[in-house]
């Protein structure tokens, strides 16, 4: 064989064994599999933990996601102290508590609810300053806790409720005896005040769970807060109606996690 001859083969074939990682690649994106990945370096890949929603075999009511022990405070939780307590204790409180000495105060914040004539009212009001931050703080906790059943948009298709249906559409005994979760932007909820929407995730309601273990107090008056957001950003003014300027310059806006 001529050396040019041969040297163009040796140059066919590296080029065609440079393609195989990118066939590979290709591959990867194109086929799911069930198996875990090849670890070659197994940092934190396992682990004993139990998976959110899961069942466990440690705890005799099978829960993984454990509830607060009661007569415990978690970090961040607000206590209530009246002034004696306060004078009789001055430096005896945990620095990551809140400390609140107003008893009307802690129990809007708690409970969602003030005394109107010796019987509690739901609030209408979120009883937290609502700053921006605020609003974004409630945006992850909301895409983290209540989007996989209402949905980013609060619409009720959430990634669970999708799920469902696929089972339903195969036919699937699986399918069980879901609830579709609520449409957060319908009159339903526009007629909730703020504080029942927090009673909502602090007690669950119906079919829905209660959330009061898993997110803080703040957090769940955050949820509140975009929960409101989300309402408001989804009422329909006719595009006519804009002004000049922000009609001419409309583009539709990426929604988190869609793909
Ligand atoms: C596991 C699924 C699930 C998750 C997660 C979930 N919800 Fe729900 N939610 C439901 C279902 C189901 C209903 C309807 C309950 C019924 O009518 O039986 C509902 C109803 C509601 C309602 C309407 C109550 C009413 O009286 O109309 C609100 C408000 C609400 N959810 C807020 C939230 C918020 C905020 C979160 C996040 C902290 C959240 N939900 C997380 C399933 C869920």
């Amino acid at each position: 064989m001529k050396r040019t001859t041969r040297n163009t083969y040796i140059f066919i074939n590296l080029g065609l064994a440079a393609l195989v990682p990118f066939g590979l690649i290709c591959l990867a994106r194109h086929e799911r599999t069930t198996t875990p990945r090849w670890a070659i370096i197994q940092d934190m890949d396992k682990q004993p933990y139990y998976k959110a929603q899961r069942p466990s075999k440690l705890f005799a009511d099978g829960r993984a996601m454990r509830p607060h022990i009661p007569g415990t405070l978690a970090q961040q939780d607000f206590i209530y102290i009246n002034q004696a307590e306060a004078r009789a204790h001055p430096r005896n409180w945990a620095k990551d508590h809140v400390i609140l000495k107003n008893k009307k105060l802690y129990d809007s914040i708690l409970f969602g609810q003030t005394l109107v004539s010796g019987h509690g009212q739901w609030l209408t009001q979120i009883p937290i300053p609502v700053t921006k931050r605020f609003v974004k703080r409630g945006q992850t906790e909301f895409n983290i806790f209540c989007e996989p059943c209402h949905g980013y948009n609060g619409k009720g298709n959430g990634t669970v409720n999708r799920w469902d249906q696929r089972l339903r559409k195969l036919g699937s005994p699986e399918a069980g005896t879901w609830v579709p979760p609520s449409n957060l932007l319908g009159p339903g909820v526009a007629y909730l005040s703020d504080g029942l929407i927090y009673n909502v995730v602090t007690n669950g309601v119906a079919s829905m769970a209660s959330y009061k273990d898993q997110i803080p107090v703040v957090d769940r008056w955050a949820i509140v807060a975009y929960v409101r957001a989300l309402e408001k950003s989804q009422k329909v003014v006719p595009a006519a109606k804009l002004p000049y300027l922000i009609r001419t310059n409309l583009k539709p806006l990426p929604t988190p996690g869609s793909q």
